[in-house]
């Protein structure tokens, strides 16, 4: 089997370790200076941290150009990412898709920095499909179609999208959590990068947000060895592999057919009943 399972939930079956994921929740101490980037796979977690790491530096690009985003900002519940950090001295700065239920427990009592990143769920899933198709990493069906059905169950790499959005922004109104949307980020990344700076407590001139803004784009960052996963070991990835994408929002509507589109939207109407449309930028788009 391709797969780890933990709690009732898959994950990728290199990399991981239900062992790992008892320690990274029980015992993993969060520290109030860290920084963690939180995301649902394919939500624009690496865009998030190499913002996030451009805005460490002030803009300098030598970090992201020369190191690679998962020793940057490691991800915690992956063997080396946990074996690292736990070590680490000093403020640090990681990743994690993990669901609020298996996240470190030590973060609820602690004053570090969450920044949640969400996207539309149609987008995810369309972007999941193509990563998860060219790498060798988690089987998925050969359809769309197929790989729908399974997302909308929550059968997925870090199990249902739907729960782990209600879980994390039920943390919504926390001082030390900010929630950060894709389509926010595309619609207008300066101020959203502002935003994000000041969660930080970062005063950055114009002209530093001005070289975040810059090796942060998408052209920049997909030819960018250190944050286009170029350096995957080949059994990892097929031939032309390109983990930057297309990186616009709506794609999924050049993949649903209209059955797919009324069949997902009864599920996601069903499931996110009682928020706040304001709360979903995708709602509008
Ligand atoms: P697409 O597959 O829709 O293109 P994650 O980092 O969570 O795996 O998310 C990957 C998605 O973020 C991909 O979406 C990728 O193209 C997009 N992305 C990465 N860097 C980006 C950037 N600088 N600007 C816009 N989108 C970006």
């Amino acid at each position: 089997d391709s797969y780890v399972w933990f709690e009732g939930i898959r994950f990728p079956g290199s990399g991981f370790d239900p062992e790992v994921f008892r320690e990274v929740r029980d015992k993993f101490v969060v520290k109030n200076e860290d920084t963690i980037t939180v995301t649902y796979p394919k939500s624009g977690t690496n865009w998030l941290v190499e913002i996030v790491c451009l805005i460490h530096s002030n803009g300098d690009p030598k970090w992201v150009q020369s190191v690679p985003t998962w020793n940057r900002s490691p991800w915690v519940e992956t063997i080396p990412g946990y074996e690292f950090l736990k070590d680490q001295e000093g403020p640090r700065i990681y990743t994690s898709h993990l669901p609020i239920h298996l996240f470190p427990q030590s973060f609820f009592s602690s004053k570090a920095k969450v920044i949640y990143g969400i996207r539309n769920p149609r987008d995810v899933l369309v972007s999941g499909y193509f990563f998860w198709r060219e790498t060798n990493i988690f089987k998925i069906p050969e359809t769309l179609k197929e790989f729908m059905e399974l997302f909308l169950q929550g059968h997925v790499a870090y199990g249902s999208w739907f729960e782990h959005i209600r879980g994390w922004l039920s943390m919504r109104e926390r001082e030390n959590v900010l929630v950060v949307s894709y389509e926010e980020l595309k619609k207008d990344t300066r101020v959203t990068v502002e935003k994000i700076c000041e969660f930080l407590g970062k005063k950055l001139k114009p002209e530093e947000i001005d070289l975040v803004l810059k090796y942060s784009s998408f052209q920049f960052m997909k030819e960018n060895k250190m944050s286009n996963f170029t350096m995957l070991p080949d059994s990892y990835v097929n031939e032309n592999f390109s983990f930057i994408r297309k990186g616009v929002t709506g794609d999924w509507k050049n993949h649903f057919t209209v059955a797919q589109a009324e069949a997902f939207d009864k599920i996601y109407q069903e499931k996110m009943a009682g928020y706040p449309p304001k709360l979903f930028p995708w709602e509008e788009c």
